[in-house]
């Protein structure tokens, strides 16, 4: 066992709800958001009109003097030993300004970089790519992780098992807990490989200043780029300005430094000139990450009355040539369950290396955990939201842990069954009325996540005398909103609106802010920016005090005016302040700690959904959809909205459509493509829901607000499946539900009845 263990002696008081040598947990009077004027309201983007009218720059919009077009060579061959390559065809092109070899020795999947060109243009290069002359000798590899695990397969990693060691989380006994159960269930889940597939690839550009390296990428983490560069290229991390523009997002796959980027600096730094490289849609599909795919046995123990006695889980992932995800955390947090077991372990193949991808484990966590729940609520006869409210945790590690700072799942239970009408739903499971084929059904899912966003995020508020107001935080846009969202906080803190300020972000030169991951970018940045304006604030109101003759203490802020607060008739207007500034002041904000020893910071959701299951042709229509979160504090309603749409339209994707197919004959991917490889369209997405519980936590940040964007993604295809599971009285336990699944489900039911 590893250092994830919980021992027994760690578990709660039943009495005094307390862990030994805790206190016991202090009921918080209900926190009071403050009154406020913009934040939470629907604030539309700051930017709105430049990205839909095309004027927005997105990195392949970026055209600079003399740039020339880098092209990167990946191996067909999933492994192969390089004999040799032979860059001289290439470099006799004309056009073709350089070259490079990227690959030594040996490549370990199809897709992996070989060498690169640099040229004129993208036709010269392309060209020049077919003119290298690699000459392969191939190995043998394996891309099914089934036939990896067996004891003959290929070795994927120079010296290395294919089979990583069992990674095991334990508290109290299960085998006591399977004891002391009345009802046991034990199922498998199967979740397949998922592409990011961001609308915009990824691509970088690279420019050398003197010694100056100067990158524009397409990334979620301008500082991390940065700091991977420098060690990349033995370069001070001084000596590097990395700068995102606009961004059609990333998910997950552009965390970090990619290979390609470090390829155009290299190229730039031999000719001298701007490189561009982007990645095609292939390339997007094979070497710049995935979902690693999960096999997951659930068995639950419960009472009668559905209070679990014990919950043990084992998880076979692959990622490819990375580490799977770990999948545990929902059934180790959600439920309160005083023994439970995961025992989790990684398989390796020859395939490009899986990456985070939007809510990384607990997506495919929470189809398992939650499947399974609604298979015991089935053996137990009990409503599934029942069963989930009847085993609802106040602390984190299934009550065994540290007292939540604040959790209001239980309001999203409420609010969620309110907007979907569960009351409509079938008692029992394959209870859905019939109209010809098909059959409906209703579902329920829940998530958790953390997202309480990263301390030390910093943020300059910069004020000018001619009233104009400037942010600036080296954080990124990835498209979700964060730039109207600093908008938004610094202008309620300073009583402007929206659009008087000019916010500057997506530029490692500016205060440090964490990678756009992890649901952390607005907890983190808006508390900083929170934090820089209200210092901004004192300042003026202390410039109003001297005009008003007053003490700073005596001046209130409101309306665009200071006023004095024993005689509100004495004001001075914004602008005559702002210009008694005489110059253009700077003020530092800071996001502040959280009592992390003594509560666990987490975001909550509950999601609802409707289907329609044709029974003849398998096919699955999703007709209604709620989703009630809670995440704090919402900085933007109208940008929330849009995570919960975009989240759950990726969700239902991935539980419908979404599915990477290996041809383990060639060790290439069939379906790197939009074409091939399904994704929903608007046609199959239903009408939608966003439910914001009241949730300011005082105890996360200065603006008690929490992340959105992954915990929107975990329980969607849960749901869905829950609901079908409902509609036909079968559970498909595999994503994604294609109609064939579907059918093989019915036809299991059958053959069982
Ligand atoms: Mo997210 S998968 O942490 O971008």
């Amino acid at each position: 066992m590893n250092s994830r263990e919980y021992r027994v002696e760690n578990m709660i008081d039943p009495e005094t709800q307390a862990r030994p040598g805790q206190p016991a947990a202090q009921a918080m009077p209900e926190p009071q958001a403050p009154d406020f004027r913009i934040i939470g309201k629907a604030t539309p983007r700051i930017d709105g009109a430049e990205i839909v009218t095309g004027r927005a720059k997105y990195t392949p919009d970026i055209k600079l003097r003399g740039m020339l077009i880098g092209k990167i060579l990946r191996s067909p061959r999933a492994a192969a030993e390089i004999v040799s390559i032979d860059l001289a065809p290439a470099l006799a092109l004309p056009g073709v300004v350089t070259a490079m070899k990227l690959a030594e020795g040996v490549v370990r999947y199809a897709g992996q970089q070989v060498a690169a060109v640099a040229a004129v243009d993208e036709r010269t290069a392309d060209k020049a790519l077919g003119l290298i002359k690699v000459e392969y000798k191939s190995l043998p590899f394996v891309v099914d992780w089934e036939k990896a695990r067996d004891a003959s397969a290929p070795q994927v990693r120079a010296g290395q098992p294919n089979v990583e060691e069992i990674n095991t989380y334990a508290r109290g006994d299960v085998e006591k807990g399977f004891a002391e159960a009345d009802v046991v269930v034990e199922r498998t889940y199967g979740t397949g490989f998922e592409i990011h597939h961001p609308t915009e690839t990824h691509g970088s550009v690279a420019l050398w200043e003197g010694d100056h390296l100067l990158v524009i990428d397409s990334t979620q983490a301008v500082h991390g780029v940065r700091d991977g560069l420098a060690r990349a290229l033995k370069v001070p991390a001084a000596n590097i300005t990395v700068i995102k523009t606009y961004m059609g997002g990333g998910f997950g796959s552009k965390l970090g430094v990619n290979e390609h980027t470090v390829a155009a600096a290299v190229l730039a730094r031999q000719t001298g000139r701007p490189v561009k490289i982007l990645l095609s849609r292939r390339d997007n599909a094979v070497c710049v990450g995935h979902r690693p795919s999960s096999l997951q046995t659930y068995k639950i123990g419960a009472k009668k009355d559905g209070t679990l006695t014990a919950i043990r889980l084992t998880n076979t992932a692959s990622g490819g040539l990375n580490a799977g995800d770990e999948v545990a955390e929902p059934a180790v947090d959600i439920y309160a369950c005083p023994n439970c077991r995961a025992d989790e372990q990684t398989v390796y193949t020859n395939t490009g290396g899986s990456r985070a991808t939007r809510a990384p484990g607990h997506t495919q966590g929470a189809f398992g955990l939650e499947g399974a729940m609604d298979e015991l609520a089935a053996a137990l006869d009990m409503d599934p939201l029942e069963l989930r409210r009847k085993n609802y945790s106040t602390r984190n590690r299934g009550d065994t842990g540290l007292p939540y700072s604040m959790k209001r799942l239980d309001r999203c239970y409420d609010a969620g069954a309110k907007a979907i009408g569960w009351e409509r739903r079938n008692r029992k499971p394959g209870g859905g009325v019939a109209k010809g084929p098909w059959r409906r059904g209703m579902g329920v899912a829940t998530s958790i996540w953390w997202g309480a966003g990263a301390p030390g995020t910093l943020a300059d508020i910069v004020l000018y005398p001619d009233m104009s107001v400037e942010v600036i935080c080296g954080t990124q846009d990835i498209g979700t909103g964060t730039r109207t969202h600093m908008a938004v906080v610094a202008a309620e803190t300073l009583g402007l609106a929206p659009n008087e300020i000019t916010v500057k972000l997506g530029n490692s030169d500016y205060p440090w802010a964490p990678n756009s991951g992890g649901s952390q970018t607005t907890p983190s940045v808006a508390p900083a920016v929170r934090d820089a304006a209200l210092k901004a604030v004192e300042r003026l109101k202390a410039a109003a005090a001297a005009r008003l003759k007053v003490d700073a203490g005596d001046v209130v802020m409101a309306e665009r005016k200071f006023s004095s607060k024993a005689d509100p008739s004495r004001s001075v207007a914004f602008a005559d302040v702002y210009r008694d500034l005489r110059r253009e002041t700077v003020f530092h904000g800071e996001r502040g700690g959280m009592p992390m020893d003594a509560f666990a910071f987490n975001t909550f959701g509950a999601h609802f959904a409707e289907v329609e299951v044709n029974v003849e042709t398998g096919r699955i229509r999703v007709l209604k959809y709620a989703a009630a979160q809670d995440s704090g504090q919402i900085i933007n309603k109208l940008t929330a909205e849009s995570q919960v749409i975009g989240g759950i339209t990726q969700g239902l994707s991935a539980g419908l459509f979404e599915e990477r197919v290996m041809d383990d004959t060639t060790g290439n991917p069939v379906n790197p493509n939009l074409r091939d490889y399904k994704i929903a369209t608007s046609l199959d997405i239903p009408e939608i829901t966003a439910i914001f519980v009241d949730a300011y936590d005082p105890r996360a940040n200065n603006l008690g607000t929490k992340g959105l964007g992954e915990p929107v993604r975990i329980p969607s295809s849960a749901a869905v499946a829950n609901a079908v599971y409902n509609a036909i009285g079968v559970h498909v336990r595999e994503i994604p539900m294609t109609p064939k699944r579907v059918l093989e489900a019915l036809k299991r039911k059958e053959a069982a009845s």
